[in-house]
């Protein structure tokens, strides 16, 4: 009898010993599950325990802010159970690496583990890990640019780039640049609409059927890397597709304010966004400019989905160093 209980306790002392879970929290654990889909099986204690780690985190971040230490404020969100690692380990699948031409980067796309904001709100979809930040961000510059020349708004196939424009040099969910995928829709003569090409959130064979086509491009552009000509951009052409770091927590966790951390790097860039507007807080000579810039993980993160990024700021993440559009 003696060494049973003995061994049992030993089990849970090494257990307690390595995760050491808050029961308080436990109410809070199973809403958070329940909201975002979650089921574990055995891993569960180690997925809290990431989850209280990271709402530590957010919650000491907001003590700080609210002493005004910071400009921006954190929150939980879909993220909340991943360890930093992991969320690095699944943003950098892939190198940055220059091409051929020295010119473009090899970027490693965020997964998209959300069904996005405002349109495709496809509830069939199970949230895959699909890193398709790339195909949003370029779907959004060439609607942008289609709006400005026909006055029309349609939106346009994300599944349809992550098909289809491999030949590019794409990789679906797995990754892919914007400046390939406007290359693919010149090749193609043709860019579906979401309506007919549905965001499914996984790689699967090019369906495209030309009768759907909704736009086309041109030619593209890459904008010199200086925030002032991202501005000029911006004001005349509309959204512009752009590359940032995306990897650090307080962007992961990010809620509202404007977003600056002096570890994002200016070089080290991994998610496609799309950059809208530009803007500034109080007096503009207190440093509180800032980029409006949406992206591709719901109207769970930020501000339903956008961010506000601090602009003139050294090019804080990387705002103007790989930013391009589509000409239509
Ligand atoms: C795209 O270009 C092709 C070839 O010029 C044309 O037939 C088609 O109508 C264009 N599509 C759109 C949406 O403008």
């Amino acid at each position: 009898m003696y060494p049973f209980v003995f061994l049992i306790a030993l089990c849970l002392g090494i257990a307690s010993a390595t995760i050491e879970l808050d029961q308080s929290l436990d109410a809070q654990w199973i809403h958070w599950k329940a909201t975002h889909g979650k089921q574990y099986g055995m891993n569960e204690g180690w997925r809290k325990a990431v989850w209280e780690k990271n709402k530590k985190m957010i919650e000491q971040h907001n003590r700080e802010q609210s002493q005004g230490k910071h400009s921006f404020t954190m929150a939980m969100n879909g993220f909340g159970d991943m360890t930093n690692e992991e969320f690095r380990h699944m943003m950098n699948g892939l190198k940055i690496e220059k091409d051929e031409k020295g010119k473009m980067f090899k970027i490693p796309f965020f997964a998209d583990i959300y069904v996005p904001v405002d349109r495709r709100q496809t509830p069939a979809v199970s949230p895959g890990r699909c890193a398709s930040g790339w195909a949003f961000s370029a779907t959004g510059a060439l609607e942008g640019q289609m709006f400005r020349k026909t006055g029309k708004r349609v939106s346009l196939s994300v599944q349809n780039l992550l098909d289809c424009s491999w030949p590019q040099g794409n990789e679906g969910c797995n990754g892919g640049l914007m400046s390939n995928a406007f290359q693919y829709v010149k090749n193609n003569g043709g860019l579906d609409t979401e309506e007919s090409y549905p965001y499914v959130a996984r790689d699967g064979p090019c369906k495209y059927r030309p009768e759907h086509s909704a736009a086309n491009v041109t030619a593209f552009e890459n904008i010199p890397q200086q925030e002032e000509a991202l501005m000029m951009a911006v004001a005349n052409m509309g959204p512009i597709s752009a590359a940032i770091d995306a990897s650090l927590d307080t962007f992961r966790f990010y809620k509202d304010g404007i977003y600056y951390d002096p570890k994002c790097s200016s070089e080290d860039l991994n998610h496609g966004v799309l950059v809208v507007g530009y803007g500034f807080q109080g007096k503009e000579s207190d440093n509180q400019k800032y980029w409006f810039v949406k992206n591709s993980w719901g109207a769970d993160w930020g501000m339903d989905g956008y961010i506000k990024m601090a602009k003139d700021r050294d090019n804080h993440c990387g705002i103007a160093t790989m930013a391009s559009f589509p000409i239509v």
